[in-house]
Order: C-alpha cells, then structure tokens, then sequence
C-alpha cells in the first residue's frame, strides 16, 4: 500500500485584522468608522461601528455595530484559529474601512506605519529562529492612502515591494473618491502593474439602504442585507465600471483578486458581455459607441482571480467557470469576521466549514484541484515561501 499523500497545504486569502495601531486610531474616533467602550458596562467587549447602518441613532450606543474582542488584533488568536482548521498560511489584510476616511495629510504616514507593522509581525512569526516559531506561516496585504495625493500612493506601491511579507495590496471600491473608474487612478494603476502588485478588493459600502426598501427594513435583519447582498453588489458594480471604462484595456498587466468570489460577476458576466455588445450597435442611443475593447472573459481569465469565500457550491462553481479555471481561485475564511455565536470557544468556523464544505463537494473527485483552491494557488501567484 503506497503511504497516504500529504495533507494538503491550506493558505486563507481572506483573513483580516485590525493591528493594535489601527484599533487605537478607530477608538480615537465618535463618527463611522468609530470603537466605543460602553461607560455602562466597562467590562464588556467595546463595540466596532463600521458600517454606516451600524450607526442607527434609534439604538443604544452599547448596541450599535458588534463586540470587537481580541480575536480581531490578536496574532496569537489568528494562529490559534488557523492551528484549530488546519490552516498553514494565511494572509493576512487589513479589514474594512481601511484608511479611507483618513486626512489626505495623515494618509501616507499611517499606511507606512500599518505596513510597516504588518510586516514586522510576519517577519518575528515566520523567523525560524525564534523560540516560539511553528509551522505557521503569515503574509500581509499592504494598505493604500487611498485620500492622499496620487504621487503618495504610487510612492507607497513602490516602497511596498521592499517589504518581504507584503505581498500585495487590499483596496476598497471608492478609489480617489469617485470609483475605480476615475480616470485619476491612471497612475496609481501603471504603478501596480509595473511592479506586478496584485490588488484584492474587497468591499464595504454596500448599497444605500434606499436599495432594500429603507433603514427600518435594513435593521430588521441586522447585517443580513448589507453584507449578504450589499457586500457582493458593491463588487459587481466597481468591477463592472472599471470593465466599461476601459481600464483592463489601458492596464492590461492589473492583476486583481476579488473578494466573495466577485460578488455576482461570475454569474452576471454573460449578461454585461450581451449588453456591451448589443449598446456597442445601437445607434438610437446615440451612435457608435466606444465601448471595452476586451471580452469580459477574457479580462476574467487573464486578470483575475477570484477568492473561494462563498459558502456553497453553486456559487463556486460558478465561480471556478467564470475564472476559467481552478487555477485562479483561492481558499479564504473571512476571520475574524462571522464566529460561532455559541459558548464554545474551539467550535470549529462556520466561514471555514462551509467554504471547504463546497470545494470538495464541487470537485469530489479531483484532489489536484482541491489542493490548488485550498493554497497551491495562492502559493504559485502570490510567490509565498512555504
Ligand atoms: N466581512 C468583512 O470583511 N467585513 C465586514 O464588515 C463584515 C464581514
Ligand atoms: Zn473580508
């Protein structure tokens, strides 16, 4: 009997958190994004408020948004979670909202600061010769400032590839402000592509509440509406505008990973490449129209990739479709985001479970490819040493 293969090596993609220095600036803060310490209850978890719905003046501060415990800046926590669902590696990004909201004067030095930080925290946990090395391994994502000048980002792009567990960048939908179509961020996308940094977008802002009927209908569900369908339309739409602007035809190098396997891209794609092509011919609407050069499926072969955070397999395997291949998907938890609401604090992660759940039943019997979506992927493109 030959000896049973290797388990496979597990690397998440999608895996936040808020370093001390970041829960700091959003505990010096009263407006979203903004960490509140309930006065009444000292002891208990502050509360994180980050999405603009969290901050519904009809609730008690002490109930807005959701506890944000050590679990969300913890190293020790990230590797104890990664130890308990068999995970390798992962890569770690800043979560959501980013820098955004930040002075354009204070943008550049607290992204170095962040980076700098991420950085230095894989370094000391990847060092072999620390007394308390494993076998985890921990990347980073780097952060932009996004609100300062577009000299400042492209300098931090540039300075980026310096940093050896910076291994590409997270970036929001709002660029400069106006979208990831303005044509503002022409540098800023020469920039990442001549150094080959891969970007993984990911969204925040959802869709305003207007969309789902109203604010007294978004908070009858929590956050069911903003993040099951506002997260992912976010995605569609930014991707979709960067796609009609023209942008992966002036920048055909950008590589860019989306979160939540591309919100509804893969499963809409067909039908933006149907309208692009009935629009380009439709001269009652004012003539030839200068549309995207490229097919959308060839921009979602050769320019994207696409995470493996969507919790069934339906959705992956539309997914992996889309991608064109199981080359171009890649395994992710969203930690620490979604934990077991129960009081077992070594349940295994629902995020987990269910994301790996689908991968082996959408390829139930191909081993190669499971491994490649569980990290062989991320290994190969984002040239991690493991
Ligand atoms: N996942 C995220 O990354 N951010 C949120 O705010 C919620 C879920
Ligand atoms: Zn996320």
């Amino acid at each position: 009997m030959p000896p049973p293969p290797d388990p496979p090596l597990v690397v998440d993609i999608h895996t936040h958190m808020y370093p001390p220095s970041y829960i700091k600036l959003l505990s010096s803060r009263t407006t979203v994004p903004y960490i509140y310490q309930p006065t009444e209850t000292p002891d208990s978890d502050p509360r994180l408020i980050i999405l603009a719905s969290d901050d519904d003046p009809s609730r008690p501060k002490s109930s807005r948004g959701r506890p944000v415990d050590s679990t969300y800046s913890s190293f020790d926590q990230k590797r104890a979670f990664m130890r308990r669902h068999g995970i390798s590696c992962s890569v770690i990004s800043l979560a959501n909202p980013w820098l955004d909201f930040l002075d354009p004067d204070t943008a550049l030095k607290t992204a170095q600061d962040i980076n700098d930080d991420l950085d230095g925290a894989c370094a000391e946990n990847n060092n072999t010769d620390s007394p308390s090395h494993d076998a985890l391994k921990l990347y980073a994502f780097g952060c932009l400032p996004l609100s300062a000048p577009a000299k400042d980002i492209v300098s931090e792009i540039h300075r980026l590839k310096s940093l050896r567990h910076v291994t590409g960048v997270i970036m929001g939908t709002t660029g400069l402000g106006k979208g990831l179509d303005d044509p503002a961020l022409d540098d800023v996308y020469a920039a990442l592509s001549s150094t080959a940094t891969l970007v993984f977008l990911h969204p925040h802002y959802g869709l305003p509440d207007s969309a789902f009927g109203g604010p007294e209908v978004v908070a009858k569900s929590g956050h069911v509406l903003p993040l099951a369908l506002g997260f992912p339309l976010e995605t569609t739409i930014a991707v979709s505008r960067m796609y009609l602007s023209g942008v992966f035809d002036r920048h055909p190098q950008l590589q860019f990973l989306l979160a939540h396997s591309g919100g509804t891209l893969p499963f809409l794609a067909g039908r933006i490449e149907s309208c692009v092509a009935h629009e380009r011919e439709f001269v009652a609407n004012g003539g030839h129209r200068q549309g995207p050069q490229r097919s959308i499926w060839d921009v979602l072969h050769t320019n994207i990739y696409l995470d493996a955070v969507i919790y069934g397999q339906p959705g992956l395997k539309a997914a992996i479709e889309a991608a064109g291949s199981v080359d171009r998907v890649m395994f992710g938890t969203d930690h620490p985001f979604f934990p077991p609401l129960g009081n077992d604090k070594e349940a295994k992660w629902l995020s987990v479970e269910s994301n790996k759940g689908a991968i082996d039943g959408c390829l139930p019997e191909d081993e190669a490819a499971k491994r490649k979506i569980l990290g062989g992927n991320a290994i190969r493109v984002l040239g991690l040493d493991l």
